[in-house]
Parts: structure tokens; C-alpha cells; sequence
């Protein structure tokens, strides 16, 4: 009897321990071909919940915006607590000129989580409002936005083209909790992460990339 609850005590401790361990401190399993690295969180199984992730069923690795729109994820640095996401796409629509987070605003980050947009970012806004031209971007005619338009819009999403276009550095004076789009502003945007403005518009590294905050 004495035995028994010994051997019982000691395969609960073993049980806490192993859930402990493993809502602690593992990474979750991969998504598609994707590592999800520790703190990342694709389940509450694994990872840490305050750095969810989002494994669709297609495999694919998303990080959603407050808005709870998806982006995925295009890498993961660790070393430098870094993640790229997917810019939103064009929708495919010639008479409009809007991304497919549009309804949502564009990008926002919960600024309660450890997140925010680095300063490494270029975003191109397209189909902007003439309110922009007071605003502290480059709205001007050799703005990087009008070197996109001619490369990477070249005979599709003309209503883009037609309208003012600007560009700006996501520096510290910005929010880095968000890229916005709406009716009255701009109503499309890129992103380009440490963007090389010789280089041929098509060869840029499109993405957003967030930082993270280390859990403590
Ligand atoms: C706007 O951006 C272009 C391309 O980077 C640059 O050559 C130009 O000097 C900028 N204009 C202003 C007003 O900052
Ligand atoms: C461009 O933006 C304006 C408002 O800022 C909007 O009314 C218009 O529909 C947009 N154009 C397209 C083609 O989406
Ligand atoms: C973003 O978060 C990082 C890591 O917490 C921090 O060092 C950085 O200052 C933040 N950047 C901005 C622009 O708030």
C-alpha cells in the first residue's frame, strides 16, 4: 500500500514535470516546411501564448494583425528577435486600388503584445489623397512609390497609378504599432524591408518585419 502511493506520487511528480516542461519551454511542431522556434505559439501545447502564430490548413504560417487578418509568415530570426510577414496583395481589380486588408484598415499591431514594426521598413502607399502632400512623406514625382508603380504595376491595377503615390521610412518618429490605409488617405501600400533603391524594383526584399520583445 505504502509502496504503491510512493510509485503513485512519483509518476504525477513525473506528469507536472512534463507539463510543465512542455507549456514552458517547447517548440511547437513545424508548419508546413516551416520551424515555429520557441516562443512562438501555434497551440497553447507549445510555445509561449504571448507569441501566437497561426498554422492554416494549408500549412502555412500566419501572424495576425489585431484585426485578426492573417499574414504570413515569411522568416524568423532569432538572433536578432526579427520576423518578416507577407505584405498584403493587390486586389485583383482594375477598377480599384485596395489591398486585401483594406476592410481591417491595413496592418495593427495589439500594442499589449510584445510586437512592433521595426525600423528597417519602407512603405510605398498608392491611390493617396492630396492631404498627403502636407504630411512629412515623399509624395514627390521620383518618390520610390513611382518606381514600384512603373515596374511592378506595369499593365495591371491601373486605378493605383492614378492618383498621388508616397513613401516613407517606418523610423522611430512613426507608430510602430501600425500601417494604415483608408478612404481620404491612402488606400493600397507595399512594404519593402531595408529597401536598396538602386537596385531594379523587382529584386527588392518585399515585407514587413516585426520585432519582437524576449519573453522574461
Ligand atoms: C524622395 O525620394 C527620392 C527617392 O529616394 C529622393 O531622391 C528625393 O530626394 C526625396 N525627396 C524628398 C523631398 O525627400
Ligand atoms: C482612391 O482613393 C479614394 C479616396 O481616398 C477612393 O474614393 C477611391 O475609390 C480610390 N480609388 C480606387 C481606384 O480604389
Ligand atoms: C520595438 O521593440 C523593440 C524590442 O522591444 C525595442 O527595442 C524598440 O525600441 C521598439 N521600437 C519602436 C520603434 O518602438
Amino acid at each position: 500500500m505504502v509502496l504503491k502511493s510512493f510509485v503513485f506520487m512519483v509518476v504525477s511528480l513525473a506528469i507536472t514535470i512534463k507539463t510543465f516542461h512542455v507549456s514552458a519551454l517547447d517548440a511547437c511542431p513545424k508548419c508546413g516546411n516551416m520551424e515555429v522556434p520557441y516562443p512562438f505559439s501555434t497551440d497553447d501545447t507549445c510555445g509561449d501564448s504571448s507569441y501566437k502564430l497561426y498554422c492554416n490548413n494549408n500549412g502555412v504560417l500566419e501572424f495576425q494583425s489585431a484585426e485578426g487578418f492573417g499574414y504570413k509568415v515569411l522568416s524568423i530570426d532569432l538572433a536578432t528577435q526579427k520576423l518578416i510577414i507577407k505584405p498584403p496583395d493587390l486586389v485583383q481589380d482594375d477598377d480599384m486600388c485596395r489591398t486585401t486588408d483594406f476592410s481591417s484598415e491595413g496592418l495593427r499591431l495589439d500594442e499589449n503584445l510584445p510586437f512592433n514594426v521595426s525600423t528597417r521598413n519602407t512603405v510605398i502607399l498608392l491611390n493617396c489623397s492630396d492631404n498627403l502632400l502636407r504630411s512629412p512623406l515623399n509624395c514627390s514625382s521620383n518618390s520610390l512609390c513611382r518606381v514600384f508603380e512603373d515596374k511592378m504595376l506595369e499593365g495591371r491595377n491601373n486605378a493605383c497609378k492614378s492618383r498621388l503615390c508616397c513613401h516613407y521610412l517606418k523610423d522611430s518618429h512613426m507608430t510602430s504599432y501600425m500601417i494604415r490605409v483608408r478612404v481620404g488617405g491612402c488606400t493600397a501600400y507595399t512594404c519593402v524591408v531595408d529597401i536598396q533603391p538602386q537596385d531594379p524594383a523587382d529584386k527588392w526584399n518585399y515585407g514587413i518585419e516585426l520585432q519582437w520583445m524576449p519573453p522574461n
